[in-house]
């Protein structure tokens, strides 16, 4: 098994907190739907790896994403462990109850920067999803729980084109008054550029939402995510969101193809001596499972060739 040199570089932190997104954003998308047995081993399989927040499903419609509709019966396979976190998305009052009722402890909501997306992905406008996120936001803080706010498109929207930074900055800023303890910057389609990223953080830093609050959330569409994420790490940010193997996009953006692969992310922050306490051979092994699983090999070139070198 092969591992990087270890080079710091200027201006990075000492650890950094891997979200990971799989179970959730990758699985979201498949064309079939996965049995929910197989999803707790997945699960456990990240667990093993040293992953410790783990996005394991979503409250939604059942109609609007099949894939997940089994989401009760998946938590229910799901040990409880000390410093471990399950976050769920929840849309709506309906996702949030069957949420709390299922013990959950961790949400996340999910706003757009664009209309266009808001009203394809939540079959409601900003502003209205926004409102409908009010109140859920405030329940889920008085039952004791973490919420999450996600902004999609923050780097462009595939109907609307260029995304203001105002615009994000406004949901952002929106979604932290209403109580979110932390927000999550999209590139939902992969498009962002690293100066991008650089004026997006320093902006909605600048409009009250403290880095260590903010999370980043690349899509690898443009082969861009792994620059990102450096340019994010420079301006502070702490938290980043990947997907083990590079499972991923979103039905409801077509142009959305895999979530930056949790291994090219955990490569590249091992050579830069930076702390994630993720096992790379474990989730090596764990994506190549899953590759098997899912009948395609994992895109992410740190899965292939560590598995190729494993071999
Ligand atoms: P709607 O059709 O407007 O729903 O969908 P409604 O509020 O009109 O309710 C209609 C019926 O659905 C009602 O039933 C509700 O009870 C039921 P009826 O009274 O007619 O019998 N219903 C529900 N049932 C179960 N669970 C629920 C629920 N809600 C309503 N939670 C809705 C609105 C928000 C529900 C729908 O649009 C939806 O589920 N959308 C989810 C889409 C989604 O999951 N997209 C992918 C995640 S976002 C993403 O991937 C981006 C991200 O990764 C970041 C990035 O990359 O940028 C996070
Ligand atoms: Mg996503």
């Amino acid at each position: 098994m092969y591992a990087p040199e270890v080079v710091p570089a200027d201006g990075l932190p000492a650890s950094v907190t891997v979200y990971e997104a799989g179970p959730r954003d990758g699985l979201q998308n498949e064309k079939g739907v996965i049995p929910t047995e197989v999803k707790a081993e997945f699960i456990r399989r990240l667990l093993g790896a040293g992953l410790r927040v783990i996005e394991a499903t979503s409250f939604v419609h059942p109609d609007w994403v099949p894939q997940l509709a089994d989401a009760e019966d998946l938590l229910d396979l799901l040990e409880d462990l000390p410093g471990v976190r399950y976050p769920v998305l929840v849309p709506n009052a309906r996702g949030l109850r069957r949420a709390l009722d299922r013990g959950v402890r961790d949400i996340a909501v999910f706003a757009s920067a664009t209309e266009t997306f808001s009203r394809r992905n939540l079959n409601r406008g900003v502003t209205e999803a926004l409102e409908m996120f009010a109140p859920i936001v405030a329940s889920a803080r008085e039952a004791g729980a973490g919420v999450r706010g996600y902004v999609s498109m923050v780097c462009g929207d595939p109907w609307e084109g260029v995304v203001g930074v105002d615009q994000v900055v406004g949901v952002a800023r929106r979604l932290f008054e209403l109580g979110c303890t932390e927000i999550s910057l999209g590139d939902t389609i992969g498009v962002g550029t690293p100066g991008q990223v650089t004026r997006l953080v320093r902006a909605v830093s600048g409009a009250g939402v403290p880095l260590e609050q903010v999370a980043v959330h690349f899509h690898d569409t443009y082969g861009q995510a792994l620059a990102n994420v450096l340019a994010a790490l420079q301006a502070g940010v702490r938290t980043v969101d990947s997907s083990a193997g590079g499972l991923g996009g979103c039905p409801y953006a077509e142009s959305a193809t895999g979530n930056l692969a949790t291994e090219d992310l955990v490569w590249q922050l091992q050579g830069l001596g930076v702390h994630t306490g993720v096992d790379l051979a474990e989730l090596v092994a764990t994506s190549v499972w899953m590759a098997r699983v899912l009948g395609r090999p994992s895109p992410s070139p740190v899965v292939r060739a560590l598995a190729r070198a494993a071999a």
